[in-house]
């Protein structure tokens, strides 16, 4: 008897842990659900103002001018539009896309890349004009303008004199990258190409850690080029391993391979997934806490928005190398995220799609909530796993 009962509660057990950690069959289903919701409530404005996250329990829209999550929400809107081919999608997706144009001068950030291709990259793909395509190159040369010859490399952020940083540049922008290839594409100026592959190498030489780990912050002197410091802004500590670091550097890497097809890239996107993979405190979900190194593990939150931005760049890295299964692993952190632990219930979240992100634990900002860039690399996972090339 007491053999079936354990039996019994194991049984039950089963079907529980199963159930919460059963896929949504269609993730989609809700996205489309929340997303709906979402844009019935915020209202595209000529502001341009965008869902971004949960603050007190409300939603917070992303800050008034730049903001560098402003094409996330529309990114998202393109990729609603690519899954079901819905023209009221796409008219959502170019309401929310045409108020980020007034940015394509912007020089005083270097994430003209996540703002602009996630917004007019996707509607350049979707209805190529001239139009689309001067603004696409206008916001290119805008990030271009903050390349300096003697570092070698784009500066991510202003000086930061609280700390010593003069040239600051962070692994994230490697994702800004994309804009410079693909506006040398479009507009035949090499310069733009060349000028990101400096930036892709001196990232390499200077960023990594011999376990293939990414510092978060590099900082140069401006006048010699040499490193400064090697430190963090958002992650636990100078020499820890921030997780949406090491998926911007995978992610990034992969993209840089994509567009030069140089060995060295592929081979940097693969370590540093290797010791995403490898790491002894990588939850058994796959959905990493938000910092490898963080001394309250496992008693800290994790971060979905660096699993959906690992597991998108993994559909695309396994089209350059068969040495792994990187699909078969982007499905089993897919299928976490698509689960109940991560994927909201409909009419929650205030509409996002994803819970449980972190943007900035130091800085004691969006801790353990949605955040738009989370949904924009999760729908891009979804429609990359569905149009994966098999192994
Ligand atoms: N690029 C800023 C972040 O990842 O939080």
């Amino acid at each position: 008897m007491k053999k079936f009962c354990s039996l019994g509660l194991l049984m039950l057990l089963a079907i529980f842990v199963g159930c919460s950690q059963s896929n949504n069959d269609d993730p989609w289903k809700t996205v489309e659900k929340q997303y709906l919701r979402s844009t019935l409530k915020t209202k595209a404005t000529k502001e341009g103002r965008v869902p971004r996250t949960i603050r007190d329990n409300k939603l917070a829209l992303t800050h008034k001018g730049f903001d560098w999550t402003l094409g996330f929400y529309s990114g998202t809107l393109w990729n609603l539009y690519k899954k079901t081919g819905d023209e009221a999608w796409k008219k959502k997706a170019i309401a929310y896309t045409m108020p980020i144009k007034k940015h394509q001068f912007v020089k005083h950030s270097h994430d003209l890349g996540f703002v602009f291709m996630c917004s007019f990259g996707h509607m350049y793909e979707e209805n190529p004009s001239e139009e689309t395509k001067t603004v696409l190159v206008n916001a290119a040369r805008s990030l271009a303008s903050r390349f300096s010859e003697k570092t070698g490399c784009i500066q991510s952020w202003g000086p930061r004199p609280g700390r010593g940083w003069k040239y600051p540049v962070i692994i994230d922008n490697m994702m800004n990258l994309e804009l410079l290839f693909e506006a040398s594409k479009m507009s035949g100026d090499k310069s733009l190409y060349n000028l990101a592959v400096r930036h892709a190498d001196t990232t390499l030489k200077n960023h990594f850690r011999p376990d293939g780990s990414s510092y978060h912050v590099v900082d140069y002197n401006p006048e010699t080029g040499d490193v400064h410091v090697k430190e963090t802004a958002q992650g636990f500590a100078n020499n820890s391993a921030w997780a949406r670091g090491q998926a911007w550097a995978i992610y990034g890497y992969t993209v840089s391979y994509r567009y030069t097809k140089q060995k060295k890239y592929l081979e940097q996107a693969i370590k540093t997934f290797n010791f995403v993979k490898n790491h002894k405190n990588l939850p058994k979900d796959l959905i990493p806490y938000w910092d490898f190194d963080c001394t309250d593990i496992p008693n800290t939150p994790r971060d979905a928005s660096a699993a959906a931005i690992i597991a998108s760049a993994l559909y695309e890295l396994n089209e350059y190398d068969q040495s792994f299964d990187y699909r078969g692993y982007a499905d089993r952190m897919v299928a976490s995220l698509s689960s109940e632990n991560y994927l909201a219930k409909e009419g929650e979240n205030q509409n996002f799609a994803l819970m449980h992100s972190v943007g900035s634990i130091p800085h004691k900002v969006e801790i353990d909530v949605p955040l738009n860039y989370a949904d924009y690399y999760f729908t891009e996972a979804l429609l990359r796993k569905e149009n994966a090339v098999s192994k």
